[in-house]
């Protein structure tokens, strides 16, 4: 079995190779190549803490996994990213495990490709302003992906915790990849009511902005909540989207994310509000965007078949450090 460490990992693919490999990953899925197993969530001893198992399969590469990701809330108090996640990697001709990879950068890197994806699809050609909500580690590679995919003119911030902001500025300002402009902003209101794209990356449990804070013509992607108490957008929000996608439709219902159930619960939205997957839109099987005027909804609560996918390209990359 091959050890491929964080370290090493987070090095391999640039976020414009993780884009197209989260591409060709929702191709190979409509072809059947690759599908999603059964996803476990489970709470590790405490309420606040818990791991998810998430499985992949490929029938059109030699290869099968899973995720083990471990969501601690606190671990920024001692410095810790709040996810701890590792990819187990096995061979489906003879189930040898093949490498064990440590996934916290390659999460964050998947989970920006695929909101990328999603936003090169769904968003407005013209859209150029971002707001981002929240400013942790998945956020990050939010920015990264949304300037990869639109020709960004200006990123509007808001995150619970100044330092934050400004250690997420830090690290943007020597990584833009045109001169745009960085703006902190004092709610998330405000980051949202200015922007064509829209990030929520948090674990909120209560809305981190307000529906009528996004405009006509908007796309947001809510990356953040993957669990039934967990609630980054207000249930307005998906009432006044035109459609919601998302990774996986069942993954979606499985998960139970509150920014999804709430309205439907309130009876604010049909389940047919979730049209599909992003991977529909990318084949052509349902349309996306019809009017510049829509909102348009990315619906994000984490898809193995993305992460298999991303772990593949580093395996084959060749940089494994250790053999049995
Ligand atoms: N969709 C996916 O595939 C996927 C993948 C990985 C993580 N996640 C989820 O994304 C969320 C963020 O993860 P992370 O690794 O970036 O965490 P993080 O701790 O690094 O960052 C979260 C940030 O959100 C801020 N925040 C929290 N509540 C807020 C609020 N109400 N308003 C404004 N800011 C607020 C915090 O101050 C922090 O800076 C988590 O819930 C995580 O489980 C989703």
């Amino acid at each position: 079995m091959k050890i491929i460490p964080e370290e090493v990992a987070k090095d391999v693919l640039n976020m414009k190779k993780a884009i197209a490999t989260v591409r060709d990953a929702y191709w190979a899925c409509s072809r059947g190549e690759m599908f999603q197993g059964d996803r476990i969530v489970q709470n590790l001893g405490t309420e606040k803490n818990i791991g998810q198992w998430l499985t992949a399969i490929c029938t059109g590469q030699p290869y099968f996994g899973f995720k083990f990701s471990a969501v601690f809330p606190d671990n920024p108090k001692s410095g810790m990213p709040t996810d701890q996640s590792t990819i187990s990697l096995f061979s489906n001709e003879n189930g040898k495990q093949l490498a064990l990879i440590g996934a916290n950068y390659l999460t964050a890197l998947k989970t920006g490709a695929a909101a990328g994806v999603a936003t090169d699809l769904l968003a407005r050609k013209d859209a150029s302003r971002l707001g981002i909500v929240g400013t942790g580690v998945q956020a990050f590679t939010q920015a990264l992906a949304m300037q990869e995919v639109r020709e960004l003119t200006e990123v509007r911030l808001f995150d619970m915790s100044e330092e934050r902001m400004d250690a997420f500025i830090n690290r943007l300002e020597p990584v833009k990849n045109r001169d745009y402009v960085i703006v902190k902003c004092s709610s998330g209101n405000e980051a949202a009511e200015q922007s064509d794209i829209i990030c929520t990356a948090t674990p909120s449990k209560t809305p981190v902005l307000d529906a009528n804070a996004i405009q006509s013509g908007t796309h947001l992607n809510a990356i953040g909540s993957f669990a039934r108490n967990m609630q980054e957008t207000a249930s307005e929000t998906a009432a006044k989207a035109a459609f919601i996608v998302t990774e996986h439709v069942d993954g979606l219902w499985a998960s139970g994310t509150g920014d999804i159930m709430e309205p439907l619960e309130a009876g604010l939205i049909s389940k047919e509000k979730v049209l599909g997957s992003v991977g529909d839109i990318l084949t052509g099987k349902l349309a996306g965007r019809t009017d510049d005027d829509q909102i348009t909804m990315y619906e994000s609560v984490g898809s193995c078949v993305l992460d298999l996918a991303i772990a593949i390209a580093v395996y084959e990359s060749g940089c494994c450090m250790q053999n049995d």
